[in-house]
């Protein structure tokens, strides 16, 4: 059966462009393939993190996972650091990842910002972690939002420079899946920049945990353009803060753009907004009450990572061992 890694990192202030780039997609694949989603814990400490609030956010994003109908039943729930094979494998990676290939990786760049001098070495590891994280299970497709499909042809990349440099066909070619509407949502503050955890403006994106009221005033107060919408999805080009309204609304519908420009082409952004609040609220309230509801019963989501822990350390290791083998280590 064909398998599913993905992840999100425990580093709070979880998503609208979370929840439809990523996680909503992984509950809608639960069934048909065998599916692993970790909270990867290591790549959140490559920037600074507070250690109580790593330990809260960790048990968020679990939550988060729970909440929106991921079925720790079907699928393994674990935090990364939880299976120490992740950070060994990452090391066998790093052996024969050239540095020409983590020179072109933008997201490095973005976050290590002008002092790249100063910029951490885990920084610049973070997608080979990734890579590890993956191949460790054999994952043949990773579900994710557009953002990470560089990171995940580098995976590939290094997948296939394994399987070359020891003469074997160990390690599959892992796919991406990007899917959907809303593979990128948008800031709502500024259509050209992503919405993120880390906006300095909370006005800029949908929290999953944020309440009725709070939603509806963000997407009352969201930028858009004076004029009307338009009437087909070309009218949309140029159009930033229109074009990323729509496509929430289509995936949030799960419609598509020319279809929710079917019904609100011509009208004013003012009704739209109503509908897109209404639409949001339905969806994402229901969800945020769970994760309150869990959060406050942490046994329980401790549990689902403890057994989470243990199937996902049993295929790892059972990997490992034959990861050993192909290069050469000795297990005395
Ligand atoms: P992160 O918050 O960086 O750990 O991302 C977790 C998952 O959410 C990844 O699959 C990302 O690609 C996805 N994601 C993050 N931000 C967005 C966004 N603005 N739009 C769509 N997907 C996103
Ligand atoms: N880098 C991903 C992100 O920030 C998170 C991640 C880590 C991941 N390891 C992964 C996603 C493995 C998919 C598969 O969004």
């Amino acid at each position: 059966m064909n398998r599913i890694f993905s992840g999100v990192q425990p580093t709070g202030n979880l998503h609208l462009g979370n929840y439809l780039g990523a996680i909503r997609n992984w509950v809608d694949l639960q069934d048909d393939y065998d599916c692993i989603f970790c909270i990867v814990d290591l790549h959140a400490l490559t920037l600074p993190q507070d250690p109580e609030e790593l330990r809260t956010h960790t048990r968020e994003v679990t939550a988060a996972y729970l909440a929106s109908g991921i079925d720790p039943e079907k699928c393994i729930i674990f935090n990364q650091s939880s299976v120490p094979g992740h950070s060994e494998l990452a090391w066998l990676f790093a052996c024969i990842t050239p540095l020409g290939w983590l020179n072109r990786m933008t997201q490095f760049k973005e976050k290590a910002g002008k002092h790249r001098e100063n910029a951490g070495l885990g920084l610049y590891a973070y997608p080979v972690l990734m890579a590890a994280d993956i191949l460790l299970y054999k994952a043949t497709h990773v579900p994710v939002g557009e953002d990470q499909k560089q990171h995940l042809e580098l995976s590939r990349d290094i997948a296939g420079a394994f399987n070359r440099q020891f003469e074997t066909e160990y390690f599959p070619l892992p796919e991406p899946q990007i899917l959907g509407e809303a593979a990128r949502v948008m800031s709502l503050r500024d259509g050209s920049n992503k919405m993120s955890k880390s906006d300095p403006s909370d006005y800029s994106r949908i929290n999953m945990t944020d309440d009725a009221d709070t939603i509806a005033l963000k997407v009352r107060r969201a930028r858009t353009d004076p004029e009307p919408l338009p009437e087909t999805v070309e009218g949309l080009e140029g159009r930033p803060e229109a074009a990323n309204l729509i496509g929430i609304y289509a995936s949030l519908s799960r419609t598509s753009r020319a279809e929710v420009l079917a019904t609100f082409g011509g009208k004013m952004f003012s009704e739209f907004k109503d509908a897109l609040a209404t639409l949001a609220v339905e969806t994402l309230g229901p969800i945020g009450g769970e994760m309150q509801r869990l959060l406050a019963e942490p046994g329980h989501v401790d549990g689902v990572l403890h057994r989470g822990s243990e199937r996902a350390g049993e295929i790892a290791r059972h990997h490992l061992s034959e990861i050993h083998r192909i290069v050469g280590l000795l297990r005395p």
